[in-house]
């Protein structure tokens, strides 16, 4: 398995300035953040010039877009392909429950962009979440049922993956993100991320072999520099998609530098 993951998704925020300078910040402080990737995901209309300004930048720092088209070119009104980006993101987000639940993407949609994407050599985020809690401390075998379920959380996944070949695992990372804890400051726990992404990668090995154990899963929904420890010290998970935190300068750093120490047991270089 590659480096752990930390990438900050920041929708549809920040204005041209602004993102030119918190990209900017991302990237240098990267430099100094060791042993994990760092990925942000602006706007993909200010890609192209964060991508020009930043021409010299840290190994370990790479880009984003928020969402990809299925196709690779046609009459998509709106869409942007992976072939038109390839060459200044090495990922893209895929089914984050904002584009599923507001634009109607189905698991069909997410698997044909999971695809389209690989195609083009770019790593992928695929977003699983479920709306309602799962209460797996009194009905653990009824719960793992409903994630199993259309609809559920490890359905989501295995559909997603649907396909695609194992020599491709380790540029796929899943991005767990329970829905009832998105933008709402009421993240998840470290042991409720822990036990939900160790039915996932239990079933992902079930249902594609042993290749699925590269398959990384990170945890997503409320992240915070307060809460972060608690999910990365979760052996099963690979680090982190944060949302509100990566506008913030100090606290998307002070998360990377968490996750990296945590995961690689060194001291962030000064
Ligand atoms: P949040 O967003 O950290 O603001 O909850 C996470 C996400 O939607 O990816």
């Amino acid at each position: 398995m590659d480096y752990p993951l930390v990438v900050g998704n920041w929708k549809m925020n920040l204005e041209f300035g602004e993102a030119m300078i918190l990209s900017g910040q991302v990237a240098r402080n990267s430099e100094f953040i060791k042993h994990i990737e760092i990925v942000i995901a602006p706007p993909s209309v200010f890609i192209y010039p964060i991508f020009e300004r930043l021409k010299i930048k840290p190994n370990n720092f790479h880009l984003a877009l928020q969402n990809i088209s299925t196709d690779i070119s046609g009459e998509f009104t709106g869409e942007v392909s992976p072939a038109m980006i390839k060459k200044v993101c090495d990922y893209t987000i895929i089914g984050h429950s904002e584009r599923r639940r507001l634009f109607h993407e189905t698991d069909e949609d997410v698997n044909l962009k999971v695809k389209n994407a690989l195609k083009f050599g770019l790593k992928i985020i695929v977003c699983i979440g479920e709306a309602e809690k799962f209460h797996l401390e009194d009905h653990y075998a009824v719960e793992v049922k409903r994630m199993l379920k259309p609809g559920g959380i490890v359905a989501q996944a295995k559909l997603a993956l649907k396909n695609v070949n194992k020599s491709d695992y380790p540029k796929i990372s899943i991005a767990y993100e329970p829905l009832w804890a998105i933008g709402t400051g009421n993240a998840s726990t470290g042991s409720y991320a822990a036990a939900i992404a160790y039915i996932l990668r239990n079933e992902l090995v079930a249902e594609f072999g042993p290749a699925a154990k590269d398959i990384r899963i990170l945890y997503g929904g409320s992240v915070n520099v307060g809460d972060a420890k608690e999910f990365v010290l979760q052996p099963n998970i690979d680090g982190l998609l944060v949302g509100g935190a990566s506008l913030k300068i100090k606290d998307f750093t002070e998360i990377c530098r968490i996750t990296s120490e945590l995961k690689s047991g060194m001291p962030t270089e000064d």
